[in-house]
């Protein structure tokens, strides 16, 4: 199957919280098909750089054609929960100048019906974005308890259907073990009443399917640690830029940023090491209509941005 180009989701919002300066050194930390990255290339100066991060195989060669035409650019392929490391590797700890997170996945992971990801086209209950890594959600949904599966449907898609839908896919799979990401779609379509979804605009399954992909690839835990290392390889000044995709992401983005941008106590005049580490910068961006028209994936999206300040930050 072709695969979709994706099209960067608030690029020029991302950009301008990114307040980017031609000789920084930058850090896209969900490279995707490099929409963000090349759009930041594009501004940089010759002394700028970039290091682009994606733990997605087929992000890598995307980023091998453009690291090949140019010199400022590096690709390091793995999850950004290793950020602190990585970074630290490359000797950049504390020095970079912006850090970018497009999270989720892309249109080209989501369309590619081998990926496992959508309901839309009949596909292998896969929906790893690295698949050397982990386990595919086949091999997970064959041997969990109704209660793992309830919990995770709850917890990472917040549906009041939970143990229903999970009851339903125990029932299916004493039948005969689950086909592909179409029949899944269905069974959870059937546990849930007409009654509830009249009315709706999405599918019925698109709670848990999303609730899957979040626990397979653990990426709230991963975006966790992230967050938690954001601080440590920011310079002062350095601007840090999310965004979030679904209310469960953006809860926790919003919670890191007031945490770290709240003084531990308020004394006057604040001492240094209790001043905040970072400072919120504006309000929450959203895509406006003209973006919308052209991209509706944008229509879920929200940015967050903030600033590093001189002081430490506050340990979890
Ligand atoms: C929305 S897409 C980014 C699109 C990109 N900004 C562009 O314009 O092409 C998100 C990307 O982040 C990657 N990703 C998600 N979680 C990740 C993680 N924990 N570590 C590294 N990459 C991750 C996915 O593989 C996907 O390619």
């Amino acid at each position: 199957m072709p695969q979709a180009e994706h099209q960067p989701v608030l690029l020029d919002a991302a950009l301008a919280g990114l307040s980017l300066c031609g000789a920084g050194v930058y850090v896209d930390a969900t490279f995707g098909r490099g929409g963000h990255s090349r759009a930041l290339l594009e501004r940089l100066g010759e002394s700028g750089r970039l290091i682009a991060l994606d733990q997605d195989p087929d992000a890598q060669a995307h980023a091998d054609t453009l690291a090949a035409g140019d010199d400022r650019f590096t690709f390091v392929r793995g999850s950004f929960a290793g950020l602190a490391d990585r970074v630290e590797a490359l000797g950049l700890s504390g020095r970079i100048h912006g850090l970018l997170f497009d999270l989720g996945v892309s249109s080209p992971q989501f369309d590619t019906a081998a990926r496992g990801f959508s309901f839309r086209h009949a596909g292998p209950l896969d929906m790893r974005m690295n698949p050397h890594a982990g386990e595919p959600l086949s091999a997970w949904l064959h041997r969990a308890s109704h209660g793992e599966i309830a919990g995770v449907i709850k917890r990472y898609g917040e549906d009041p259907m939970a143990g229903r839908i999970a009851a339903a896919i125990l029932d299916a799979r004493a039948r005969s073990p689950i086909a592909d990401t179409r029949q899944l779609a269905e069974i959870v379509a059937g546990a849930i009443p007409a009654r509830v979804q009249a009315g709706k605009r999405i599918h019925p399954a698109t709670r848990t399917f999303q609730a899957f992909r979040l626990y397979i690839n653990d990426e709230l835990g991963a975006l966790d640690r992230a967050l938690d290392a954001a601080c440590d390889v920011l310079a002062p000044g350095g601007r840090l830029v999310v965004i979030s995709f679904h209310s469960l992401e953006d809860r926790r983005v919003k919670r890191f940023i007031r945490a770290q941008a709240r003084p531990p106590a308020p004394p006057v005049p604040m001492a240094p090491e209790l001043a905040p580490a970072l400072r919120e910068i504006g309000k929450p961006v959203r895509a406006d209509e003209a973006e919308l028209a052209h991209n509706p994936r944008a229509r879920s999206a929200i940015m967050r941005v903030a600033e590093r300040t001189h002081a430490p930050k506050v340990m979890a």
